[in-house]
C-alpha cells in the first residue's frame, strides 16, 4: 500500500528545512521505485492566519491516518504577545499530544569535520555520542493550565503532573535504546526539591529490574546541565521529565556547534511518528535561504527507520550528511572554514552525496 507522509512547514525558517528534507526524500524514493504520497497542512501561526487556529482538526485527522509526520518549525515574533489558545507553539504541544508522542529522541553526536565549530574544545567534544530521551507529553508542559488569579492578577500557577504510566513507558524506550547502543542509561531529575522526581526515580528502579544489562546512574538536571559541558563523552542514553529535555537538549547541540545540526523523532508504541529539527523557527534568519537544512535532512532519515522500515536508506541520507561536512561545505551558521552555502546548495551536496553512494553500490551488486 502506498504510504503517506504528512509534512507541516509551520513559520520562520520551517518551510525553508521541510522543502529540503523533502527533496531528499523523494530522490530517495524515486531512486527505489517506490510510491509514497506527500501530504501538505498548516500548523502554527500559518495556520492561525489561514483557519484562526494553530492546530487545525484537518491537521489532526491528516496526521492520525499517515505513516509519517515531518514538521520544520513554529513561532515567531508575530504571535509572541498573543494569550496560550492563539500561540502557534500551542498547535506543535497539541499534536504531539493528540497522536501520543510519549517519547521524543534526540541524539547528540560529534561530526568530526565540525569538531571546531563547537565553542567547546575539541578535546572535550572528541567521540560524544549520546541520545537525550525526553517525555513529551507530559509534566510541566501539560498540567492543569494556568490562570492569574488573585485581585490584581499576579498570581500564577504551572503544575508539573505525571502519572506512574506516563513515567514507565518513557523510561521503558530509554532502557530499550540503552540496550542497543552501550547499555549506559543515565536518568535526570530534580529529586532534592521535586516530589514528582521522587517517584521517577522510584519508577527507574523498578524498571531497571527488567534490563539488569543496564549501568543506570541517578542525576540532577542542574548538575547533568555542567557535565554536559565538562565531560559529554561520559554520556550514552538519558532520560528525563519534559522541561528538562527541552533546555539540555539545546545545550547539548552546542557539542555539534550548531543547533541547525540536531535532529529529532518524536514515537509512540506503533510505527507512526513525527520527525522534526530540534531548533525553532529561526526568525532572525527566516526568508533568507540560509537555514541549515541537515537537522530536518537526518530527522527524514529517522523517519525512514523509525515508520518507513527503511533503515538502510536512513543509514544512506546519514553517510551522505558526514560526507558533505567532510568535504568543507556548510551553511553560514557553522563557524567553520571554506565557503558557506545556502539551503539549496547544501541540500544539493547532500543529494550528489546520495547518487555517488547509489552509484557506489551499483557497482557492488554487478561485481
Ligand atoms: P530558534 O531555534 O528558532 O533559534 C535560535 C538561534 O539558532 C537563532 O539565532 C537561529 O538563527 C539559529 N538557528 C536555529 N535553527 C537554525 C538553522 N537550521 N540554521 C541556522 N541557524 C539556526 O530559537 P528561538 O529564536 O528561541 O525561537 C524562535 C521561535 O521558534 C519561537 O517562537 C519559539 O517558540 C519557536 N521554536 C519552535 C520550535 C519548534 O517548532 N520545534 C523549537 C524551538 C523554538
Ligand atoms: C522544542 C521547542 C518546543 C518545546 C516549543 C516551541 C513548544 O522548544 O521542540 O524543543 O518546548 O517543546
Ligand atoms: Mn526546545
Amino acid at each position: 500500500m502506498t504510504k503517506t507522509i504528512t509534512v507541516l512547514p509551520g513559520d520562520g525558517i520551517g518551510p525553508e528545512v521541510t522543502d529540503a528534507a523533502v527533496r531528499v526524500l523523494k530522490h530517495i524514493f524515486d531512486h527505489s521505485r517506490t510510491d509514497v504520497r506527500f501530504v501538505e497542512k498548516r500548523i502554527g501561526g500559518a495556520a492561525i492566519e489561514a483557519d484562526g487556529t494553530p492546530l487545525p482538526q484537518e491537521t489532526i485527522a491528516q496526521c492520525r491516518k499517515s505513516n509519517a509526520v515531518l514538521l520544520g518549525a513554529v513561532g515567531g515574533p508575530k504571535w509572541a504577545g498573543m494569550a496560550a489558545k492563539m500561540r502557534p507553539e500551542q498547535g506543535l504541544l497539541g499534536i504531539r499530544k493528540a497522536l501520543g508522542l510519549f517519547a521524543n529522541i534526540r541524539p547528540a553526536r560529534t561530526f568530526a569535520p565540525l569538531i571546531d565549530a563547537s565553542p567547546l574544545k575539541a578535546s572535550r567534544v572528541a567521540g560524544v555520542d549520546f541520545v537525550i530521551v525526553r517525555e513529551l507529553t507530559g509534566g510541566l508542559y501539560f498540567g492543569k493550565p494556568s490562570e492569574r488569579r488573585g485581585p490584581n492578577h499576579e498570581q500564577v500557577v504551572d503544575t508539573l503532573a505525571y502519572s506512574a504510566d506516563e513515567i514507565e513507558r518513557v523510561v521503558e524506550t530509554a532502557f530499550q535504546m540503552a540496550e542497543k547502543r552501550r547499555r549506559k542509561l543515565t536518568s535526570v531529575d530534580k529529586a532534592n526539591v521535586l516530589e514528582s522526581s521522587r517517584m521517577w526515580r522510584e519508577i527507574v528502579n523498578r524498571v531497571a529490574k527488567r534490563h539488569p544489562d543496564v549501568a543506570v546512574t541517578h542525576a540532577l538536571v542542574d548538575s547533568t546541565a555542567m557535565q554536559l559541558i565538562a565531560c559529554p563523552a561520559q554520556f550514552d542514553v538519558i532520560v528525563t521529565e519534559n522541561m528538562f529535555g527541552d533546555i539540555l537538549s539545546d545545550e547539548a547541540s552546542m557539542i555539534t556547534g550548531s543547533l541547525g545540526m540536531l535532529p529529532s523523532a518524536s514515537l509512540r508504541t506503533d510505527q507512526l511518528g513525527l520527525y522534526e529539527p530540534v531548533h525553532g523557527s529561526a526568525p532572525d534568519i527566516a526568508g533568507r535561504g540560509v537555514a541549515n537544512p541537515l537537522a530536518t535532512i537526518l530527522s527524514a532519515a529517522f523517519l525512514l527507520r523509525y515508520s518507513l522500515d527503511r533503515a538502510h536508506e536512513a543509514g544512506q541520507i546519514e553517510r551522505a550528511v558526514d560526507t558533505v561536512l567532510a568535504r568543507g561545505y556548510h551553511t553560514p551558521d557553522l563557524k567553520i572554514s571554506g565557503e558557506a552555502l545556502d539551503t539549496a546548495g547544501m541540500t544539493d551536496q547532500v543529494i550528489t552525496a546520495l547518487d555517488e553512494a547509489f552509484t557506489k553500490e551499483k557497482g557492488e551488486m554487478e561485481a
